[in-house]
């Protein structure tokens, strides 16, 4: 079994394929956090913890006579504000009487089979994997505030899942102010930081720092998870590289604004504690009253950041991303936005359908611009009906003549913005999320709907269900085009404000969850000017996301690698655009474009009409090879191949299928020398004693000469070349 409680020593025990952790009640009642790690065998984990008197760490008053007893230097499990940790806290709360205390000491546990689900939010589905559920419940003894810590042990797929619930035991109300999903505590070593920053166009770019005795704020408060911060954070040890080395990941399944701290205290234990932003954020706990926090996933790998990635990439492949959806073929579509903007009408775009379906294309998507008065991003948020004056005769002839080429059809929406030049919102003002007297934050021309509000949802599910009800609609890009601001809802009072950014989200998800039940075959993409919501949460609902609006497959080599630490190919929206590219102006060719955006969910973000017959050809035939490589891309294990001398001058990834009897090697030169050494890289993943042969070569060799003696490409020559090679065992 994956837990156990081992009751002579109060320990609690989870063990997945290569992890193991440890918890343990002490002596005060207190959870202590004990190890996270690599198994380490039947061993009580406790002997490594050393006591001293720590000056200004003061002790619980029951233990007064003991100096060295301090909840300022124990590592904790879910740490509270107020009683003694002066270290940053899981949770805040206030009291009726006012008091910010909490205390939590351990109240009891239950062990069960099978994963837990959450009622309002995503969550890591338990499915057939054998998964155990740990359920431990702290409490307050004086508030009655109780915290129930769940734990979902993942044996075979090595992660461990965690949230935290707040239930208020007492018959008056509990504020709270801070309510974090993990706090993870790694009392001894050495740790540096991997976060993911980045802006719109430019997201989720790694930074390595080492962490100091100090705070290291990580975060968005911007409404969504943001360009401009991933939810997830990695901690390593200073020698960790891609292949080798201890590294831990401590990844948010949640969309909203969202706060990682790592402190690193007197004594050098690390700790981090994520969850929800707790500026602007509050919640009234009533009698008998629960507050759900995000789940949070965990993993920790021994074989350096290649290791931590795949298992994330599993876990959200095969159990975050909905299984229904996966088991369908993604089709490769052509998007109309780089291609038209908003200049279009039903005969321009069933014009880039037919080329699409001439080049080997599944799917038209007919981007922003198809209802209301929406000529241009000033007008029309919020009116879901077709414009007939752009569209002759509506959508449904248009989407019939487009599937009678044997082409499916997608839409986008933008269901959580409003225009102010919309017949929505000067039928509903009050809808839209602005502070009563002040004039609201305009971005985009546009304002946020209150997402909090039932009838909100109500008009918006009913406006989506008719258009996927009465048309052949398979796929919906879902986008969100502004940071929220002036978060203040109408429909709640003063006290209750606080709330409004948490219920936002799970007003998007309770939207997002009905419309999956009512077509539940409806592919949906996640966007946010690009990828500025991608997150574990998002992914529950929608499996594959717009990476970036940026297409330029230079810059998407960064970004797409920054992506991949936490997040698998098959979820990044990925399509090949026009060059010179639209957003830098570069000039690259097409088979480039084609190598970079195959790495991801797969399209086209262009006119075909203005392209060369040749450059038609070529496409139809990388339509083709992403079929024939269709697998390895969407369930390969990746691999970010190279080490210093190779990432100078290119960028190279690998993909392998689970068997290791074929890997797809993808190299692009960003910086062409003369005279260069020849990129050398070594593969990983095979079989030792296997025979692979290079597609279209004559080359035959074993895995362990490719893996231990490596791979030399020839010299790359001209802008940007890029090269893709197939190793298939024989
Ligand atoms: C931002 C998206 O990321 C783009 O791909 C496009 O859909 C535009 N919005 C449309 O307004």
């Amino acid at each position: 079994m994956s837990v156990q409680y081992i009751e002579k020593e109060q320990l609690f025990v989870l063990e997945t394929k290569n992890s193991c952790y440890q918890m343990t009640v002490d002596r005060t009642g207190c959870l202590r956090h004990l190890y996270y790690g690599k198994r380490v065998g039947a061993v009580n984990m406790n002997y490594r913890y050393r006591t001293t008197d720590r000056g200004f760490s003061g002790n619980p008053y029951e233990q007064a006579g003991d100096r060295g007893c301090s909840f300022d230097v124990m590592p904790q499990e879910y740490s509270s504000y107020g009683a003694g940790d002066y270290r940053v806290s899981a949770l805040m709360a206030q009291a009726e009487n006012g008091s910010r205390t909490t205390d939590l000491r351990f109240d009891s546990f239950t062990i069960a089979e099978g994963k837990y689900e959450l009622q309002d939010l995503p969550f890591v589905r338990g499915l057939s994997d054998r998964v155990h559920t740990l359920t431990i419940r702290l409490k307050d003894r004086v508030t009655s505030l109780t915290v129930e810590l769940k734990y979902g042990i993942y044996e075979e797929k090595d992660v461990i899942t965690r949230t935290a619930s707040l239930i208020n035991d007492s018959d008056v109300k509990i504020r709270l102010e801070k309510a974090a999903s993990v706090c993870l505590d790694l009392p001894y070593g050495e740790y540096e930081l991997i976060h993911f920053t980045g802006k719109h166009c430019m997201e989720r770019q790694p930074e390595r720092q080492s962490i100091a005795q100090n705070i290291i704020t990580v975060g968005s408060r911007r409404g969504m998870s943001s360009h401009h911060n991933n939810p997830f954070v990695i901690l390593c040890d200073p020698h960790t590289d891609e292949d080798a080395g201890f590294c831990y990941g401590v990844m948010l399944m949640y969309s909203g604004s969202h706060k990682e701290e790592i402190e690193k205290d007197q004594t050098g234990n690390i700790r981090v504690v994520a969850g929800i932003h707790d500026d602007g954020f509050s919640w009234n706990l009533l009698p008998g009253g629960r507050f759900q926090t995000p789940e949070s996933i965990l993993a920790f790998s021994d074989e350096g950041l290649n290791g931590l990635s795949s298992r994330f990439h599993r876990i959200i492949r095969e159990n975050v991303c909905d299984p229904l959806l996966m088991k369908e073929k993604k089709p490769v579509l052509l998007n109309s936005w780089e291609a038209s903007y908003f200049n279009f009408d039903e005969n321009s775009i069933y014009e880039l359908a037919r080329e699409a379906k001439e080049l080997g294309m599944e799917m038209l998507v007919l981007d922003d611009g198809w209802f209301g008065e929406r000529n241009d991003d000033h007008r029309g948020l919020g009116d879901w009906f077709v414009n007939e004056q752009k569209l002759k005769g509506g959508l449904k002839p248009l989407i019939e003549k487009i599937n009678a080429l044997g082409l499916k059809f997608g839409l986008w929406v933008e269901p959580e913005m409003v225009n102010e030049d919309s017949n929505l919102y000067r039928n509903h003002p009050d809808w839209a999320l602005k502070d009563p007297d002040r004039l609201p934050v305009v971005a985009r021309n546009q304002l946020v709907l209150d997402m909090s509000r039932e009838d909100v949802r109500e008009y918006l599910f009913t406006c989506i269900s008719r258009l996927l009800g009465e048309n052949n609609i398979e796929y919906l890009k879902w986008d969100f085009n502004r940071s929220i601001s002036n978060v203040y809802s109408a429909a709640l009072p003063p006290e209750r404000q606080g709330e409004v950014p948490h219920r936002f989200v799970l007003g998007t998800y309770d939207l997002l969850a009905r419309i999956r039940e009512a077509f539940p075959h409806v592919l949906i993409e996640g966007c946010a000017g690009g990828g500025g919501r991608f997150d574990a949460g998002m992914l529950f609902y929608t499996p594959q996301i717009w990476c970036s609006d940026n297409t330029d497959p230079i810059a998407r080599l960064q970004i797409q690698r920054g992506t991949s630490y936490g997040y698998p190919v098959c979820t990044m929206g990925s399509h090949v655009s026009a060059s010179p590219n639209h957003q830098t102006g570069r000039t690259t060719p097409l088979n480039t474009r084609g190598i970079v955006a195959s790495s991801g969910a797969f399209g086209y973000e262009l006119n075909p009409a203005l392209l060369a017959e040749e450059e038609k050809q070529q496409i139809r035939e990388q339509i083709l090879e992403y079929h024939k490589y269709y697998s390895l891309y969407m369930r390969g294990t990746y691999y970010r191949l190279g080490g210093e001398e190779l990432n100078r001058n290119h960028v190279c990834w690998e993909l392998v299928s689970e068997d290791g009897s074929e890997a797809l090697v993808s190299l692009v030169t960003v910086n062409v020398e003369a005279n260069a050494h020849f990129p050398f890289l070594r593969l990983k993943g095979l079989q030792e004693d296997a025979v692979y042969r290079l597609e279209g070569t004559d080359l035959t060799v074993t895995g362990a000469a490719l893996m231990y003696g490596g791979y030399t490409t020839e010299e790359p020559r001209g802008n940007y070349p890029a090269v893709r090679l197939h190793f298939q065992k024989i």
